[in-house]
């Protein structure tokens, strides 16, 4: 049987993690996947997680299963951190999922169960992943542009002209906050002419919200997504906990939907356990129980947002400082957008060819796309990578 069976195309993130682990120079920088990390390189386990942990080893007293929903509890702080009081609870049926990435597939899943016919419409570019499991699934999937590749910013008429369209019941996939891969984001202006569109054509969106807190702040970056919440009728969300909570291995995630129609909650709520019966029955808990430890906790709420701020502001810092370095040596604002996108990422707009002379001359990671994690530099760096990219020809 294993015969028949073909080499597969390696996932290019992860890939690139394995070529930056195997190259030996010392001043390697990298800045491919997309995990926080600190100035010292490390990916830390956040202050707050660390003692709840610490609290859940000494009141555990089982392992038993929990639910095939998850428990109750972290569904229900998720819900408040993502939606807020954007809904009425009873509108929305929540699932545990393994991460963000569980959530997303569970999405797609639960998208072609309601409606066989469905077309998934990914922003170009999108997460690799999100494509490729929509490939996996064998979903029609469609782009609608996204990001102007010259000037680094929205392409939001194009976005529009696109959306508009889209054909009813149709899957519209867009990131809350902190677009990966470009960091190019909607203003609240422009979601709210999404929205108008959205509720012109009848297409169902769902928001991929794995940055929360990463980009403008915890509220701020759930603004668009509770704008869809509350202006369209049905609306399916996938959240991650891996970066904000800094979960990463734990695969803490949720999937949600939205209906205004309240009469199908509990369906759709029975439709999320059923598909995780399926692919897996019983989500993770473990990342799922700290989180929920932290955000129903108030010292230990307070101190996770303290050094989530912290983490944002970190990058923050670093964005102005490297569109200061690209400004000086270039003499142009031509890389200003470095210091207006937000989230861990930035597309630099560099050839492919551009991106393989920064690896092998100056041992600098990025995705083929040009995709910078910006939370892989440091002051040290930043001068650094300026300095390459220019020479580079960028
Ligand atoms: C990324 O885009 O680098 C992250 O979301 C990690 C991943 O799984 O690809």
């Amino acid at each position: 049987m294993f015969e028949t069976l073909k080499e597969l195309p390696g996932d290019k993130i992860l890939a690139l993690m394995e070529l930056y682990r195997d190259d030996p120079r010392a001043e390697k920088i990298d800045l491919g996947v997309g995990v926080y990390k600190d100035a010292t390189g490390k990916t830390p386990v956040m202050r707050a997680i660390k003692a709840a942990e610490k609290q859940l080893w000494d009141q555990q007293d089982s392992k038993s299963y929990v639910g095939l929903l998850g428990d109750k509890a972290f569904n229900d702080a998720m819900v408040e951190l993502v939606l807020g009081d954007a809904v009425a609870r009873d509108t929305v049926a929540s699932a545990a999922t393994p991460g963000g990435t569980g959530a997303v597939r569970q999405a797609f899943e639960l998208a072609v169960r309601a409606n066989p016919d469905v077309t998934v419409h990914v922003s170009n570019p999108t997460w690799p992943n999100h494509v490729s499991i929509l490939t996996y699934l064998k979903l029609p999937t469609q782009t609608y542009r996204y990001f102007d590749e010259d000037t680094c910013v929205v392409d939001f008429d194009g976005m529009l002209e696109d959306l508009k369209k889209v054909k009813k019941g149709d899957l519209v996939l867009l990131h809350g906050c902190c677009h990966n891969p470009t960091g190019a984001n909607l203003s609240m202006p422009q979601w709210r002419e999404v929205v108008a569109v959205l509720q012109e054509t009848g297409a169902i969106p769902m928001i991929d919200i794995a940055y929360q807190g990463f980009g403008d702040g915890l509220d701020a970056d759930a603004e668009g997504t509770r704008l869809i919440a509350a202006s369209c009728p049905e609306v399916i969300i996938a959240a991650s906990c891996s970066k904000n909570f800094g979960v990463y291995r734990e695969r803490t995630g949720i999937l949600m939907t939205v209906t205004h129609d309240t009469s199908r909650t509990a369906i759709n709520q029975g439709t999320l356990a059923f598909l995780n019966r399926q692919n897996y029955s019983f989500p993770p808990d473990h990342g799922a129980r700290v989180v929920t430890m932290v955000l129903t906790d108030p010292e230990l709420r307070a101190d996770w947002k303290a050094e989530l701020e912290d983490v944002r502001l970190g990058m923050l810092k670093l964005r102005e400082q490297l569109a200061g370095e690209f400004q000086k040596l270039s003499g142009s604002d031509r890389f200003a957008f470095v210091a207006t996108h937000r989230g861990m990422f930035s597309r630099l707009g560099l050839t492919e060819e551009m991106v393989m002379k920064l690896r092998k001359d100056n041992g600098i990671y990025m995705t083929g796309d040009s995709r910078i994690n910006i939370a892989g530099l440091n002051a040290q760096t930043v001068p650094v990578l300026a300095k390459a990219v220019i020479d580079a020809g960028g």
